[in-house]
């Protein structure tokens, strides 16, 4: 095993201060996609240089794109057009990526070659028959381990076809991967969705020129039309902002501005959630950025109630439940979410593992097959084990806030892959945090 990070958060602190959290995780991911497929040079500012976005942005480069940066969130792509994308000469390893993973089986099964997608131990037992099924559909050939899991090793084939498809889950990534590989398919590629997702891929398309078609619940394109590069400003991470939403909420005296969040309606579950349960947290500044809405966010300490959380919500608000599941234990009362089992198959279950260290820091959690049960009570001191989950780790991070002992939290190197910098961001807004490397 290589070293492990820990967190050790000392209990105490309030949040201040006027900050700006890294780029958008989702946006950062298809700014490098569409870009490189695009016509012309596409300039991204904003750009999250976390693992995640660079496993997507190395991959491009393996094909033969030549991207400049990433340098202060620039990053230059010189699109190589629809079919300009070359064969890579190894295995495209996108570590922890789902995101990358799952878009990238869509873009990449229409294309002229043969090419094998791998990830870390986390990613390779997530399941990826959700994205496999429908593309076999498509005409696409691809190979899964038999649980369906990855390595994905994708083969050429005379070409795609449009299908109409009914998406079993609720998931912006088997959304997105159909939409992509419908951009190379003869004919319509529609997708119908049982709950609204993130539609960043569909704004971002749109951004580059490419008309998706909108029906309801149903978003289709026509596949052989071409991208034409554009600039894309990458709004802060709503998911990122989360945890500072959810740590300066639960700690008195807590005052913090969140400057350029991104607020498509999409991802906006955490707020609608936070205020239900009593949190004071002002919009202001709001504007729209390169086809997605950002604004600025004032957080204040508030008391904060349990709830049932509105199962509408939860796409939502899906990466913000580890945050969320920290506040509800600082509520009066109890919360209950249900409808959440996609929790399961995150980077960890995040039902079990949030459960499991609630309960080690002496807090009543319950978990259920499609959710939790949390009755708000004293956070003591303890050991938390993140399971190498980037939010497990910073939402046990900002428990510590309210908590009675030290909180000893371990495999945190992941928090990389969403958030550089997070120790040192919340260290300068109050949390008292110290890294070890062990
Ligand atoms: C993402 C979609 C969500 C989310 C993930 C990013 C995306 O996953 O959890 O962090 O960028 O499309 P699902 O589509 O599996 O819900």
């Amino acid at each position: 095993m290589s070293t492990d990070l820990r967190f050790v958060v000392r209990p105490g602190g309030r949040l201040q201060g006027d900050i700006r959290v890294p780029g958008d995780k989702s946006i950062s991911h298809r700014s490098i996609m569409l870009g490189s497929i695009a016509e012309g040079i596409t300039h991204v500012d904003g750009f999250l240089e976390g693992e995640d976005a660079l496993a997507t942005l190395r991959a491009f480069r393996a094909m033969g794109v030549e991207i400049e940066g990433p340098d202060a969130g620039r990053v230059v792509i010189h699109g190589v057009g629809m079919h300009g994308l070359q064969p890579p000469d190894a295995p495209l390893d996108l570590g922890n990526s789902g995101t990358s993973m799952r878009l990238l089986a869509g873009l990449l099964a229409g294309q002229g070659f043969e090419v094998t997608l791998i990830g870390d131990d986390s990613l390779s037992r997530r399941p990826m028959k959700r994205v496999t099924e429908p593309l076999a559909l498509m005409g696409a050939e691809i190979n899964t381990t038999p649980k369906g899991t990855a390595p994905l090793m994708i083969r050429p084939v005379d070409g795609l076809r449009g299908i109409d498809y009914v998406m079993p889950v609720a998931s912006a990534q088997v959304k997105s991967c159909l939409l992509l590989a419908g951009l190379y398919a003869e004919g319509e590629t529609w997708v119908t969705e049982p709950a609204p997702t993130r539609d960043h891929t569909e704004r971002m398309l749109q951004g580059f020129g490419y008309e998706v078609m909108i029906e309801g619940p149903r978003r289709g394109v026509r596949g052989g039309g071409k991208l034409v590069a554009c600039d894309i400003d990458v709004p802060a991470d709503i998911s990122s902002a989360a945890f500072f939403l959810v740590g300066a909420s639960i700690t008195e005296g807590s005052d913090l501005i969140l400057r350029h969040v991104g607020m498509n309606p999409t991802r906006d579950g955490v707020i609608n959630i936070l205020r239900q349960m009593g949190a004071d947290i002002e919009v202001s500044n709001e504007r729209v950025v390169g086809g997605e809405p950002v604004a600025d966010l004032r957080v204040r300490s508030a008391p904060l109630r349990g709830i049932r959380i509105p199962e509408d919500q939860v796409p939502l608000a899906i990466d913000e439940f580890p945050a969320l599941f920290v506040a509800a234990a600082c509520a009066e009362g109890e919360t209950v979410l249900t409808g959440a089992e996609e929790l399961r198959v995150k980077e960890s279950d995040r039902i079990q593992v949030m459960a499991d260290g609630l309960k080690a820091l002496g807090v009543q959690a319950e978990p259920t097959p499609d959710g939790i049960v949390i009755q708000g009570g004293p956070i003591g001191g303890g050991r938390v084990d993140s399971h190498g989950d980037h939010r497990i780790a910073m939402a046990f991070a900002m428990a510590g806030l309210r908590a009675s002992g030290e909180i000893e939290i371990t495999d945190c190197a992941n928090v990389n892959t969403s958030f550089p910098g997070f120790a040192d961001l919340a260290a300068a807004t109050g949390l008292n945090l110290e890294v070890a490397h062990v």
